[in-house]
């Protein structure tokens, strides 16, 4: 079965035909940051726009990259939400298009289960039950997840999400959007332990988030540290990125493995955009191999939005028989709770 996979929930547009729901035979994604990089963070009019400039050719490039026509495709699978409105609506529209041309069934997916069916996408592949940790720009959620379409939310962000805190502090250091990438390779140089920025854990044994309080912290800090002449306390830029993601990681860290504890489970999943950052990575890794649980990380490619993970989250809906027809529509919010079982 070969599936085309549409995901415009966001600023990147983005297609991908998977066959069986396991091999991605193309994954194109047209990025936006250079349109938005000036703003400091996604302006959603321009974005909408951006899209349907380049919905056709993403698309045609997925098929020609695949080297498939689209008279070979068997079905359709389509974002329809939780994303920006007028994103979402480009690509579930060229979706409804194509897939009443072409007379094949159509499946709305949504983005939070493309992100934590991603790593299907990949080789080595984690068993079920497992927990997993969605962290982007837009979520930070933790779910345990029985089966394909049987998840439940643990615990989730109050305020901002893990992505979007980087993003912030990037913007409050001068350092552009997004921010995530930027911050890890300056903290690099940096020492991580030279501020100590706090930790919020809210209540004890809460699986929820909170790091609006966090962005503000750095902001307060970085005010203060301008004012008193950088040099004359000898603290860099590069110190307040490592002390600030060394917060965040923190904070992932100590969750997931109380998640993962509680639920009494084997594996382990991070996925979404943050979860291409190597310190993450590298922390999960030792803390998970030392109680005996065994982490999978998408490739970063899988990571970040992609139509790949909508191809293969459709792939299961449409091969147990689910199909939409042209009402369906967009869903700015879109709870994982509120997703029908596969199956
Ligand atoms: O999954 P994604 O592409 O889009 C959303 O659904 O939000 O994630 C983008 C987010 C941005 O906030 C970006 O700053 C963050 O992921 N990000 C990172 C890294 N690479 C991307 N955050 C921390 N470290 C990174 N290496
Ligand atoms: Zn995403």
């Amino acid at each position: 079965m070969i599936t085309l996979g549409i995901d415009t929930s966001c600023d990147d547009t983005s297609a991908a035909v998977v066959l069986d729901g396991r091999a991605t035979l193309s994954n194109v994604v047209h990025s936006q940051i250079r349109l938005h990089h000036p703003y400091g963070g996604v302006v959603p009019e321009l974005a909408s726009r951006e899209h349907l400039r380049n919905i056709e050719d993403v698309v045609e490039e997925a098929f020609s990259r695949a080297g498939i026509t689209p008279a070979e495709l068997d079905g359709i699978a389509a974002t329809v939400g939780p994303g920006l409105i007028g994103s979402l609506l480009v690509g579930l529209y060229y979706a409804k298009g194509l897939s009443y041309v072409l007379g094949i069934p159509l499946v709305g997916v949504n983005h939070l289960e493309g992100h934590i069916l991603s790593v299907f996408l990949e080789e080595e592949t984690p068993r079920f039950p497992f927990v997993a940790l969605t962290v982007s720009g837009g979520h930070t959620s933790l779910y345990h997840v029985e089966g394909f379409g049987r998840y439940t939310l643990l615990g989730q962000t109050l305020d901002d999400a893990a992505g979007e805190a980087f993003d912030k502090v990037a913007k409050i250091l001068g350092l552009g959007y997004p921010g995530g990438a930027v911050i890890e390779k300056l903290a690099l140089e940096g020492d991580r332990g030279k501020i100590r920025f706090p930790r919020p854990l809210l209540a004890p044994g809460s699986l929820d988030f909170s790091f609006s309080g966090l962005k503000t912290a750095v902001s307060l800090f970085v005010k203060g540290w301008r004012e008193r002449e950088r040099q004359a306390i000898d603290i860099s830029e590069a110190d307040i990125a490592a002390s600030f993601q060394e917060a965040v990681v923190d904070v992932l860290v100590q969750k997931v493995m109380e998640a993962v504890e509680r639920s009494e489970v084997y594996f382990l999943v991070i996925a979404g955009g943050v979860a291409c950052n190597k310190r993450l990575r590298g922390r999960l890794i030792e803390r998970a191999s030392s109680a005996g649980v065994a982490v999978f990380f998408p490739r970063p490619a899988y990571c970040t939005d992609n139509g790949a993970m909508i191809a293969l989250a459709g792939y299961h809906r449409l091969s147990r028989g689910e199909r939409a027809d042209l009402s369906l529509d967009v869903r700015s919010r879109f709870p994982i709770d509120d997703l029908a079982p596969i199956g």
